[in-house]
């Protein structure tokens, strides 16, 4: 086990800012998740940690020891990537023991390894066979047991659960935690599914255009973003974003924006003190904490998505389109004039100018 420290640590290329300036602690043990969209950095960083791509600046560190210099296979790390590239032509127990033959580990050795991580991954009665006779999730647990069988102090993944049917993909993820929380190795994994980076990870790191937005738990990223961004991105209904300008009236605060007014609820006067009139700002609400049916604002109902269990309500409120998440059964229509509002306790405000979340 290894704490893993990322300091200003930047990769360019050319005038490509893939990484830049990245600070992060991983803890002993700790499972961490690299999210963000498509370009942000994710694979950059991790081919850093991995040693294949030298840092353009900055430090990368295991425990207390600086990294930079040292070369991938000295760093003992195993790495699983979206592509599996297992050996199409040797059998499963082969291709889990080629890292150990590079090694030059004996035999006997090589034998007992291969054996006890293919029987924790349920792949031993698999071991004769070739990579093309084994199902998705059966090459994703080779390709996993082969980067276990080195007992590596780190482990990078970098997407490798994106090729399998979403079905797969909801039972790997859960064996894939189960299994990090049993080894107990340093994990970074990287993700553009942010439900992934959710359920998965002790905490997560979320990355735009190579640069960190927040570092911290499912629960303090869900509940408490530190800007539009990460707000934006984590959520599966994606957050309701309503833009206005302050106004004082009345000894009330309101929203003001192009179509709509929105009183602002108490709760918030004091966390909006300091923003003048006349100030733009956004009121983020999660679609699940918006409720229908009563409460002082009005609206259209522009489109109903039943998803099962819950609908997606599309409300027109004027200037725009908001989403509310409500329980299936809840009877409601195209075209139907509602009533909202919002939970008043589960408000974010954001400075339009910054991004950054009003404190
Ligand atoms: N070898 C390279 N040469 C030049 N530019 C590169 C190279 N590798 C990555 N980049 C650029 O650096 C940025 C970050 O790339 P990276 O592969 O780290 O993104 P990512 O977050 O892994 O994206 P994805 O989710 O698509 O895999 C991108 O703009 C990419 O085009
Ligand atoms: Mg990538």
């Amino acid at each position: 086990m290894v704490r893993v420290r990322l300091e200003n640590l930047s990769k360019h290329f050319g005038k490509v800012k893939a990484v830049d300036n990245l600070n992060l602690e991983i803890k002993d043990g700790e499972f961490i998740s690299l999210l963000g969209p498509s370009g942000c950095g994710k694979t950059t960083t991790l081919l850093m940690v991995a040693g294949i791509y030298k840092p353009t600046k900055g430090y990368i560190y295991f425990d207390d020891r600086v990294m930079n210099d040292v070369e991938p296979r000295d760093r003992n790390v195993g790495m699983v990537f979206q592509s599996y590239a297992l050996y199409p032509h040797m059998s499963v127990f082969d291709n889990i023991a080629f890292p150990l033959k590079l090694k030059k580990v004996p035999k006997n050795e090589i034998r007992n390894r291969v054996v006890r991580v293919a029987r924790m991954l349920g792949i031993y009665e698999l071991l004769d066979r070739k990579p093309g006779q084994l199902s998705g999730g059966q090459q994703q647990r080779v390709a996993l047991a082969r980067a276990l069988v080195k007992e590596p102090d780190i482990f990078l993944m970098d997407e490798p659960l994106s090729n399998l049917d979403a079905k797969l993909r909801i039972q790997m993820r859960a064996e894939l935690k189960h299994l990090q929380r049993e080894l107990g190795i340093t994990t970074i994994y990287v993700t553009h599914d942010q439900v992934e980076a959710m359920t998965m990870s002790d905490r997560i790191a979320v990355l735009n255009k190579g640069k960190l937005q927040q570092y911290g738990t499912p629960d303090e990223l869900y509940n408490r973003p530190a800007n539009l961004f990460v707000a934006g991105f984590i959520g599966s209904v994606p957050i309701n974003f309503i833009e206005g300008t302050i106004r004082r009236q009345d000894g009330d605060l309101i929203l003001d924006g192009i179509d709509y007014i929105f009183k602002i609820p108490k709760e918030y006067i004091g966390i909006l003190d300091h923003i003048d009139e006349g100030e733009d700002i956004i009121l983020a609400v999660r679609p699940e904490h918006i409720h229908i049916k009563r409460g002082e604002y009005t609206g259209k109902v522009y489109v109903v998505e039943p998803l099962g269990r819950d609908k997606i309500v599309h409300i027109d409120i004027g200037a725009g389109i908001i989403r509310a998440l409500v329980p299936g059964e809840e009877d409601v229509n195209e075209g139907d004039k509602i009533k909202f509002t919002f939970d008043t306790t589960r408000l974010h405000f954001f400075d339009k100018k910054t991004g950054k979340v009003i404190l």
